[in-house]
């Protein structure tokens, strides 16, 4: 037996309205004989019926007016959009819950960024924002102030992060949440690991009444985006290398101050001028310096590790200093506006 068809019922209102906006498309300018000059009024004539939404109504316009120009523009052929068209399906099909090519393919392509830049202006003084990424874990653990986000074993340099939370005139944070994530020393994130149980390289931690905040950690290294699906493809076709420079992502929350969504790029990384994803802003490039104040490693419990300078072995860690200044929820909103 099939299954009895879905029944749903409509409001006598909904249906006058749809009637109205059918009778109205009825009367609207002939959809008949279209060219390629008159085609694109007549489309958005039909798709100007969106009375209760005049964003959707706006957005519509416009994408239909965009992407008519560049077919136009670029005269596109029917083999060419069978090829765009086949490619988005496949996108569609390998994406799942914990696989977002579709969100990648934004990413590649700069759209994230450009977005990403539109919706958090840059305010004078303040941390500027960078891409969330696909990694963020909120199940994170929480450490105290001063232990490593790292298990014990975690490939990678010893590293000690330390900085301040502030407003833009200054002020200490205090407890502010700070949410960080970064990858291994192979340049792995914890998710990627068949076998790992629970997160690691990541942790949430509270700055104290100063704003101060200090953790340890292993050195981020560059890694490759996936690249095994029909991005990675068209990353190929263009050329294009699959690699973001070494990075670590924080979010830092407040109930005071807007959410912070921003990462610190290693300005001597490799790729730091060409993130595939668009990521880096100068603002946020920053410098790990190595230090061999083992007596600091002591204070902050870092473990420090040996490495060979100049033909000498040397030991001692890598320490990060950064501030992170915060935007008010109260603060004029003109700064938060882009003109
Ligand atoms: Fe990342």
């Amino acid at each position: 037996m099939p299954p009895a068809p879905t029944t749903f019922t409509v409001s006598e209102a909904t249906r006058k309205k749809w009637s109205e906006a059918v009778n109205e498309q009825a009367n609207a300018a002939p959809v008949l004989d279209l060219t390629v000059d008159n085609i694109t009024e007549n489309v958005i004539a039909v798709n100007s019926n969106v009375t209760d939404n005049p964003r959707l109504q706006y957005l519509i316009t416009k994408f239909i007016r965009a992407s008519h120009d560049f077919i136009r523009d670029v005269g596109l052929n029917f083999e060419e959009w069978e090829q765009v068209w086949k490619f988005l399906t496949s996108v569609g099909q390998i994406s799942t819950d914990v696989r977002h090519e579709m969100v990648l393919l934004s990413d590649i392509l700069g759209i994230s960024a450009l977005v990403d830049s539109i919706s958090h202006p840059a305010v004078p003084g303040a941390t500027e924002y960078s891409l969330l990424g696909p990694f963020h874990d909120d199940r994170a653990h929480f450490v105290e102030l001063g232990e490593s986000i790292t298990s014990e074993g975690t490939p990678g340099e010893a590293t000690l992060v330390r900085g301040t939370i502030k407003d833009i005139n200054g002020n200490p944070v205090n407890k502010a949440l700070i949410d960080v994530w970064e990858t291994d020393g192979n340049g792995t994130y914890d998710v990627e690991y068949i076998d790992k149980d629970g997160p690691d390289f990541r942790g949430k931690l509270y700055s104290d009444k100063n704003g101060a905040f200090y953790f340890s950690c292993v050195r981020p290294v560059p890694y490759p985006i996936a690249n095994d699906g029909p991005v990675g493809a068209l990353l190929r076709k263009l050329n294009r290398h699959f690699f973001r420079p070494a990075h670590m992502h924080f979010i830092i929350l407040h109930p005071s101050y807007d959410k912070l969504i921003t990462a610190l790029y290693t300005r001597d990384s490799k790729y730091i001028h060409s993130d595939t994803v668009f990521g880096v802003k100068s603002s946020l490039m920053v410098d790990y310096v190595w230090t061999e104040d083992l007596k600091l490693a002591e204070q902050y419990g870092v473990k420090p590790f040996k490495r060979v300078l100049d033909g000498v072995e040397k030991e001692g860690f890598w320490l990060l200093e950064h501030d992170f200044v915060l935007v008010g929820k109260r603060d004029p909103v003109s700064l938060k506006t882009r003109d």
